[in-house]
C-alpha cells in the first residue's frame, strides 16, 4: 500500500464510524503495514496510542463476528523476524503481556483470576515498571553467555548474540550451571538517547524517533561496534525455569536475578495484596511517574505466588498472570500560532507547525513537527487551531489532533506549497513516496545552507571558524555557491575584511582552517558530501573500498582515480562493501549521479589523504589481517586513534568494545573494565611493542 494511502485508511478506522466485517482484511492489512514501519524500518508513522486504537478494533471485531484469521496480527505475538539475523528458537514461548488502559480493568483481571482459582483468598501482587525498549532473551550454558534472541514471532527471534554481548550491564557469566534463560527489556537511556541524536543532526542523519526505536535500531545492528558505542542497558523481568514452581514467589525470582548480576525491575517494585489499593496506587504513580531516566509506558501487575501462575493459564498471546497497564500519554492543551513549510538539506519540504510556548513533561515546547502534509490533511490542523500536544517517548513533540469545538472560524487551513518556499522551484514527489521535495538540488539556498553546514562540520571537512552564521552571510553574498568555493573564498579576503564583525585575525584562521582542509580524509570528505544514510562508519568502510580499487602503478592523481572508480562504481560492488546495505548503496549511486559536476569541481581543489598503507597491505597479510582488536588504556606516545589507524592499516578491524568475538585487546595503563572482561573471557592482551611489531611498525 502507497503510504499516503495507508494513512488515509488509518484515519478512516480510527474517525469512529461504524466498520463492518466486510472490512476486517483491510484492517489486518493496514495494522500489518503498521506492525512493518515500526518493527523493520524502526520508524512508525502512526503514534502508539492510535495504534493501540486500531489494534483494539481488530480485536473487538474479530470477537464480535467470530471471524479470526490464521494470518492477523492478533493471532502472532507481534513483531516479525527480519532477513538480516538468523533465526532460532526460544527454549520456551516468549509471550507478550496482555494490555488495559483504564486502572478500572484490573477489577476485570482479578475476577478472571479469582474465577479460575475458585477462591475468595487476598491474591497477592507484584507491581512493578513496564519498560519501554526491546524485549530478547538471553541463553546461558554452564554459566556462560552463549545467546541472545530478540522476541521475534514468539517461538523464534533473531540472533542478535554478538550485539548484547557489547551491553555492558549483561553479565557474561552467572553463577547458575544448567542452561537458563533469562529476559528482560533492553532500553536506551534519555541521556544517552539525546546525544545519540545529537550526533546524527550533526551528521544530517535521520534522527530516531524515540528511545525505543533507537534502541531496538541499535541491537538490530549488522555491526557490532554501533550497538557498543550506543550506551543500551538491560533489565531482567523473568525467567521461566526459575518460575517452574520450585520458587514461590515472583519477587524471589527478581532477588535471585540480582544476585546472578542483573539489574532487575527491583528499581520499582511493591507487592499489594488488594486491588483496590493497587488501583489507586497506579492511579497515583500516573500522575506521579517513576522517573528511571529512560522511558517507561506503563506498570505491569503479576501474581506474586508463582504457584498459581500454571493454573491461571495462558493464551496464545499472553498469561493471564499477569497485565499491563499502559500510561495515558501526556498531554498538553496549546494553540498553533503558524505552520511553516521547512527545506531541509534534502529538499524534503515538512510542515513545522509553531506552538504558543507550551509546558508538557517538565519543558517548554514552542514548535511541533507534522511529519508530512498527508499527515497535515488528515489531522486537519489549521492555523489558530487549539490542538492537543503529546510528546512523543517523552522528546519529540507531536499534535494528535485538533480540538475542533474550539474552532470559532478564523482558523486557516493550509496546504502543500506548490513551489519551494525558499527557491521558488515546483516541487516533486517521487512514486510510492509521500514526501515532497525541492529539486533544485544545486542552488536551493535551503539546500545549499544545510549541506554547507554538513560540509565544513567536525566529521566533514572539519574547517573551525566556519558557522552557521558565517555561511548564511558568505551566501548572501554570493561567494558561497556550492562546496568548491570553499576554497576560492580566499580570493574575497577583502570583502569579508570588510564585513562588520571580521578581523584580520578571524579572516585568517578561518582562510588557513580552509588551507589545511584541502587535505582531509577521504572518509571525512564522503562524511562532508552529505550523501543520504551515509555516516561515518560507512564512509570509512567507502573510502577503505575505493582506495583499494586504486591500481598500485597508477599515475593518475588520488582524486583522479578515486573518481573514475565512482563512475563505474555498481549496485553489486557497493552491496559488498561492510557497512552498506541495498539503501546506502541506492542512496551513493543516486547521489554520485545527481552531483557529478559538484563532486568533480570540488576533487580539483583537493589534495586527498588517502589510507595509503592500506593498499600495500591487502596483498602481503600481515598477522593482523581480519583480527578483530579493541583498545584500552592510554599509551605513552601514541593516541587511541593513532593506534586504531596503524591496526586498521594492517588489515586488522577495531572493534570498540571486548567481546568473546574479540581476537585481542591491546592494553596498557589505567586499562579497566575492558581489560577484567577481556581477561574473563580468556581473550589475548597485547601490548603496544607486540602490537606494533605485528602490525610491521616498530616505529612510527
Ligand atoms: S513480563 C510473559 N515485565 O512489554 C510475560 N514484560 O508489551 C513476559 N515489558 O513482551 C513479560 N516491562 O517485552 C514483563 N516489567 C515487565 C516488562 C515487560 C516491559 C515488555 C516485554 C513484553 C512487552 C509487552
Amino acid at each position: 500500500m502507497h503510504t499516503p494511502t495507508l494513512l488515509a485508511a488509518t484515519a478512516d478506522f480510527l474517525s469512529g464510524r461504524s466498520v463492518t466485517p466486510r472490512e476486517l482484511p483491510l484492517l489486518r492489512q493496514v495494522i500489518r503495514e503498521h506492525d512493518a514501519y515500526y518493527y523493520e524500518h524502526e520508524a512508525p508513522i502512526i503514534s502508539d496510542a492510535e495504534y493501540d486504537q486500531l489494534y483494539k478494533l481488530l480485536v473487538w471485531l474479530e470477537d464480535e463476528y467470530a471471524d479470526h484469521a490464521s494470518d492477523s496480527p492478533t493471532a502472532s505475538v507481534g513483531q516479525g523476524v527480519s532477513e538480516k539475523f538468523e533465526k532460532r528458537a526460544h527454549l520456551s514461548p516468549m509471550l507478550s503481556l496482555d494490555n488495559s488502559y483504564d486502572p478500572d480493568d484490573l477489577h476485570g483481571f482479578e475476577t478472571r483470576i479469582r474465577n479460575i482459582l475458585k477462591t475468595d483468598e487476598p491474591i497477592e501482587y507484584a507491581l512493578e515498571l513496564k519498560l519501554d525498549g526491546l524485549g530478547v532473551s538471553l541463553r546461558y550454558e554452564g554459566g556462560s553467555l552463549v545467546r541472545g534472541l530478540t522476541r521475534g514471532n514468539g517461538t523464534e527471534g533473531e540472533d542478535v548474540t554478538e550485539n548484547l554481548c557489547t551491553i555492558s550491564n549483561i553479565p557474561k557469566r552467572i553463577p547458575y550451571s544448567d542452561t537458563i534463560e533469562i529476559r528482560g527489556e533492553v532500553i536506551l537511556p534519555h541521556d544517552e538517547f539525546a546525544r545519540i541524536n545529537r550526533e546524527r543532526a550533526a551528521l544530517g542523519e535521520k534522527l530516531f524517533a524515540n528511545p525505543r526505536n533507537a534502541a531496538s535500531g541499535s541491537v538490530r545492528q549488522l555491526d557490532s561496534a554501533v550497538t557498543a558505542g550506543r550506551g543500551l542497558r538491560f533489565y531482567a523481568y523473568s525467567c521461566p525455569i526459575l518460575e517452574d514452581g520450585s520458587i514461590e514467589r515472583y519477587s524471589e525470582v527478581i532477588e535471585r536475578l540480582g544476585s546472578f548480576g542483573f539489574e532487575t525491575t527491583k528499581i520499582f517494585f511493591e507487592t499489594h495484596s488488594d486491588i483496590e489499593q493497587l488501583i489507586v496506587r497506579i492511579a497515583e504513580l500516573t500522575t506521579h511517574r517513576p522517573a528511571p531516566g529512560f522511558d517507561t509506558d506503563g506498570m505491569v501487575v503479576k501474581m506474586n505466588r508463582i504457584a498459581d501462575w500454571g493454573r491461571v493459564g495462558f493464551t496464545a498471546h499472553h498469561p493471564r498472570y499477569a497485565i499491563a497497564y499502559k500510561f495515558p500519554a501526556e498531554l498538553a492543551r496549546t494553540r498553533i500560532a503558524d505552520i511553516l513549510h521547512s527545506v531541509g538539506r534534502s529538499g524534503t519540504v515538512t510542515p513545522v507547525a509553531i506552538l504558543d510556548a507550551t509546558a508538557i513533561g517538565g519543558v517548554t515546547v514552542g514548535r511541533a513537527t507534522l511529519h508530512n502534509y498527508s499527515e497535515l490533511a488528515i489531522k486537519d490542523i489549521r492555523i489558530g487551531d487549539h490542538a492537543w500536544l503529546m510528546r512523543a517517548g517523552e522528546v519529540i513533540p507531536e499534535i494528535v489532533s485538533v480540538i475542533i469545538d474550539a474552532r470559532d472560524g478564523s482558523e486557516m487551513p493550509v496546504h502543500r506549497p506548490d513551489t519551494c518556499p525558499v527557491c521558488g522551484t515546483a516541487l516533486a514527489q517521487d512514486e510510492g513516496k509521500i514526501a515532497w521535495y525541492c529539486p533544485n538540488r544545486s542552488s536551493c539556498p535551503a539546500q545549499l545552507q544545510g549541506g554547507m553546514e554538513v560540509f565544513v562540520g567536525k566529521h566533514g571537512m572539519d574547517i573551525a571558524w566556519f558557522w552557521k552564521k558565517q555561511i548564511e552571510l558568505f551566501r548572501s553574498l554570493g561567494i558561497l555557491t556550492d562546496f568548491a568555493s570553499v576554497y576560492r573564498l580566499g580570493d574575497h579576503r577583502d570583502t569579508i575584511l570588510g564585513l562588520d564583525g571580521y578581523r584580520e585575525k578571524s579572516v585568517s584562521n578561518l582562510l588557513s582552517a580552509i588551507e589545511t582542509s584541502r587535505h582531509a580524509k577521504l572518509e571525512n570528505i564522503l562524511v562532508a558530501l552529505g550523501i543520504p544514510s551515509v555516516g561515518r562508519r560507512t564512509a570509512r568502510s567507502l573510502a577503505q573500498y575505493l582506495t583499494r580499487q586504486i591500481p598500485d602503478d597508477s599515475h593518475e592523481s588520488p582524486q583522479e582515480s578515486i573518481l573514475a572508480i565512482c563512475n563505474r562504481i555498481t549496485h553489486e560492488d557497493l552491496e559488498n562493501i561492510p557497512d552498506i546495505g541495498p539503501i546506502a548503496s541506492a542512496n551513493i549511486l543516486w547521489y554520485l549521479q545527481e552531483n557529478q559536476d559538484r563532486i568533480v569541481a570540488l576533487f580539483n581543489v583537493l589534495d586527498i589523504r588517502l589510507p595509503e598503507t592500506l593498499k600495500t597491505n591487502e596483498d602481503s597479510e600481515s598477522p593482523l589481517t581480519g583480527k578483530r582488536f579493541c583498545v584500552t588504556g592510554s599509551f605513552e606516545g601514541y593516541s587511541r586513534d593513532q593506534l586504531v589507524e596503524i591496526g586498521e592499516r594492517a588489515g586488522g578491524i577495531f572493534v570498540s568494545s571486548v567481546s568473546r568475538e574479540t581476537d585481542f585487546l591491546l592494553a596498557w595503563e589505567k586499562a579497566g573494565s575492558k581489560l577484567q572482561k577481556a581477561t574473563t573471557l580468556g581473550i589475548p592482551v597485547w601490548t603496544v611493542e607486540d602490537f606494533l611489531k605485528e602490525s610491521g611498525k616498530e616505529s612510527w
